[in-house]
């Protein structure tokens, strides 16, 4: 399937200059969705998991069906102040400013073995903020799941030291 032709793509959203890769289109077309997912489940299948980590708010459309399929557990990465109990928190720079996020402390265990997934990988810093949050917990990384990369955002630098994927790239 041409998984591209099923983004829409909006000139200047949210501001100029920005072109935005809306996974909306695609989501609403069920053999679409269903497409990524199975492709996502075959990655990830082979990465032999028993957690599916998942940004808020994105990563959830996509990481809780396949976590389903992979028949294991979700943990969620949340914005501040939203999760319950003991939190671990992790702040990373944006283009202006700064954003934090959290991961609750009895999600994840020594050793769990723990894939993170989202819609996009832009600079990275999203992803790299929710593997440090897991690696604090003792959790190890195998790998970094995602539906678009930005490759000119270079955000794989931010994670060289892990195996990431992507299924389609647009440079910006
Ligand atoms: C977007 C997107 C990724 C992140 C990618 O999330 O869903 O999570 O930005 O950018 P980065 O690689 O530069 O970190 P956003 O924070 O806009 O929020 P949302 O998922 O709640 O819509
Ligand atoms: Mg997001």
């Amino acid at each position: 399937m041409d998984i591209k032709s099923k983004i829409d793509i909006f000139e200047g959203f949210p501001k100029e200059g920005i072109s935005f890769k809306d996974i909306n289109s695609l989501i609403r077309d069920p053999e679409a969705f269903r497409f990524v997912i199975d492709e996502f489940y075959k990655i990830a299948k082979a990465l032999d998991v028993n957690l599916v980590c998942i940004p808020e708010a994105r990563g959830y459309i996509f990481g809780t069906p396949l976590a389903y399929l992979l028949n294991v557990g979700l943990v969620p990465v949340r914005k501040p102040g939203k999760l319950p109990g003991e939190v671990v928190a992790e702040e990373y720079d944006l283009e202006y400013g700064t954003n934090t996020v959290e991961i609750q402390k009895n999600a994840i265990k020594p050793g769990d073995r723990v894939v993170i997934i989202d819609d996009l990988l832009a600079t990275g810093g999203t992803m790299k903020a929710a593997i440090d949050l897991v690696e604090k917990l003792g959790g190890e990384v195998c790998g970094a799941l995602f539906l678009i990369e930005l490759t000119e955002l270079k955000g794989r630098e931010n994670l060289k030291d892990y195996f990431v994927s992507s299924l389609v790239q647009y440079p910006v």
